[in-house]
């Protein structure tokens, strides 16, 4: 979703500032554009990529040692020039850039527009920045405070940053629901919605806290101030962001990349918490709620996409090894639906981004009902995790492709060691069966370095579906959630329409699909429902579907009648979505590369999901 990214200091602020806006190019927008003050205000803006607006401001003053930029993703008003950020205030002085919504934006503009402003914009955010403008002027305060009186009348989610051609040594940036860190260096400062543009300058960052206003003035330290107007000292932490992770290091996209870290991400989400010789494993964060988990009356998932997807997963893992009743919510349905929460449950919110608006919304609910809060997240220093009682980083690493495929195999393995945990402080599973299941994934990376090879077979295989129409995912039991998984991520990323399916479920309705024209892919791995797979490959064949089958390695029932077989290394069956998955995202991936597709950028898509 938007990207925010401001400087000040006393170097030239649009270099720093357009490379920050690349560095957010992942996170999904339609427009983009910057601020600058030199001596006065210029701002330049467009509809379309970074690279359109480098191209637009290639012969305008670019001057100035404050300056702020803005990806946009439309969420007020259509993608067009008028709509990108900055926008400025009736007087042309003073400039916003906003992530989030203003909800309360329609009665302000009424209000606003009584009081003489005019608006070129149809959004949310021009109307804060002539709010701000109003109060100033009528409140005769400086930019700081009526940036911290409008903050109050406003109701929504917001991240912010101001600037005022009046005030050209300052640098203000505010929260509330979305996500804002500040970097700082020597005489120089930056505010970015994430830490991938400040890396590279530097390592010192302290994330704002909702409702917290940082002020930053030349050779002052930084400020910060809530909008209820209290003190607080800001807390600076270490980023233990690398520069390399935001790169593509060789790979031709974001994705392909990703896919291939997955022997690395995986052993980084086990790394000291497992130790199959001496039969330990142990999530340090969970430590002091363990007892809490043990003794729940119900394990409660929320989470959006692919990381509910890893979160059905975690349900057949959780109630078959540590034997917790779990249920698996759609965040954006959970809470609106009136939920039944208790002091007794257990809600395990699981985001890469750790900043899903729906998510978090769910867990603010949970946790107003009593419940603990246990987050699984990716991004350290997120929204969630500040936000949940307990948890665990996945440490998968920044996952910049929008697809995600390495956080889902680290959530999947955090959730592993979880149930796994559980199951033997409940003493749900057996001793011989722990030890077995420690030692094998303690064996996967390599399986997965192994299963990557298979590349150039899959993209053989995505050369000849390529351009199909539809496409049917079907698995049972653990494998269920990998073909809803494969179906997301071929429609996202090729555009192609796809299904996932229980492949029993198919001749409840979707056989009536299926013809020479439809491909199948069956994740029909040894062990589980194996049999049951193979009597609805036989139904598909029947039919005439083109069958693609996932299927472990030496497997010869399957190959003769499938048209194109895959094969992976055998591991246990619970064990088995974390490589069953990996096929499924290459398959994706070269087809959408095929198709002319932006695999790292596809239409529509934003990479956190900040609004609802
Ligand atoms: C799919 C995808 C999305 C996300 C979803 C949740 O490839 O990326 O479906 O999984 O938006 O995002 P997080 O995990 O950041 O909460």
């Amino acid at each position: 979703m938007c990207g925010i990214v401001a400087y000040i200091g006393e170097k030239e602020a649009y270099p720093i500032v357009i490379k920050g806006l690349h560095r957010l190019e992942y996170r999904g927008y339609d427009s983009a554009g910057v601020a600058l003050i030199n001596d006065k205000l210029n701002v330049y803006k467009c509809k379309g990529k970074v690279a359109d607006l480098e191209n637009f401001t290639k012969d305008k003053d670019k001057s100035g040692t404050l300056g702020m930029g803005h990806t946009r993703w439309a969420t007020h008003g259509e993608p067009n020039d008028a709509n990108a950020h900055p926008h400025v205030s009736q007087d042309g002085k003073i400039t916003i850039i906003h992530n989030g919504i203003i909800e309360n934006y329609h009665p302000l503009k009424e209000e606003l527009i009584k009081r003489g402003h005019t608006f070129k914009s149809d959004t949310d955010t021009e109307v804060l920045v002539h709010l701000i403008e109003d109060i100033q002027k009528n409140e005769k305060t400086d930019l700081a405070e009526a940036v911290r009186i409008a903050l109050n009348e406003v109701i929504g989610a917001y991240a912010i940053v101001v600037i005022s051609q009046e005030e050209p040594n300052q640098l203000i940036g505010a929260k509330k629901g979305s996500p804002m860190v500040v970097g700082i260096g020597t005489d120089e400062f930056f505010i970015a919605s994430d830490a991938t543009p400040i890396v590279e300058f530097t390592k010192n960052v302290v994330y704002l806290e909702d409702e917290e206003i940082a002020i930053i003035r030349r050779g002052e330290e930084l400020k910060i101030k809530t909008i209820k107007n209290k003190d607080k000292t800001p807390y600076v932490q270490e980023l233990e962001l690398h520069l390399e992770a935001l790169e593509k290091g060789g790979y031709d996209h974001f994705m392909l990349k990703e896919i291939y870290e997955q022997p690395r991400s995986i052993m980084d989400s086990m790394r000291g918490r497992l130790n199959a010789k001496e039969g330990i494993v142990r999530l340090g964060g969970l430590s002091d709620y363990e007892q809490k988990m043990i003794n729940a009356d119900r394990f409660i998932i929320v989470a959006c996409g692919t990381s509910w997807h890893s979160g059905l997963v975690g349900e057949y893992l959780i109630e078959d090894l540590a034997r917790i009743p779990v249920e698996v919510e759609y965040a954006s349905e959970f809470r609106y639906r009136n939920p039944i929460i208790t002091e007794k449950d257990v809600v395990i919110a699981i985001s890469q981004s750790g900043e899903t608006a729906d998510t978090l919304a769910a867990i603010e609910l949970a946790k107003s009902k009593g419940a603990t809060i246990i987050g699984i997240c990716n991004v350290i220093g997120s929204s969630i995790p500040r936000m949940s009682h307990a948890g665990s980083y996945t440490h998968a690493g920044p996952e910049i492709g929008v697809a995600s495929t390495k956080a889902f195999t680290s959530q999947v393995t955090v959730l592993t060691l979880m149930a796994l945990s559980l199951g033997r402080k409940k003493g749900t599973i057996p001793e011989s069966r722990f030890r077995q299941l420690l030692s094998e994934l303690e064996l996967i990376p390599s399986k997965v370095e192994k299963l990557l090879k298979a590349n150039d077979q899959i993209e053989y295989i995505a050369s000849l579906f390529k351009d199909s129409r539809n496409f049917l995912y079907l698995g049972r039991g653990y494998n269920f959630p990998v073909a809803l998984e494969g179906a997301l991520k071929l429609k996202e990323i090729s555009y192609i329409h796809a299904e996932g399916y229980p492949a029993a479920e198919m001749k409840h309705g979707p056989i009536a699909l299926i013809d020479e024209e439809m491909p199948v892919v069956f994740i029909a791995t040894k062990k589980g429902a194996y049999e049951k797979v193979v009597s609805n490959i036989q139904e598909v064949k029947a039919r005439k579907g083109k069958i693609i089958a996932i299927v472990t390695e030496g497997d010869t029932t399957v190959k003769s009648m499938a048209d194109f077989v895959i094969e992976i290394p055998e591991t246990e069956e619970e064990l088995m979505p974390i490589l069953s998955v990996i096929p499924l995202q290459l398959l994706s991936y070269h087809i959408a590369v095929m198709r002319g597709c932006n695999v790292d950028q596809p239409r529509n898509l934003a990479k956190a999901v900040t609004v609802e």
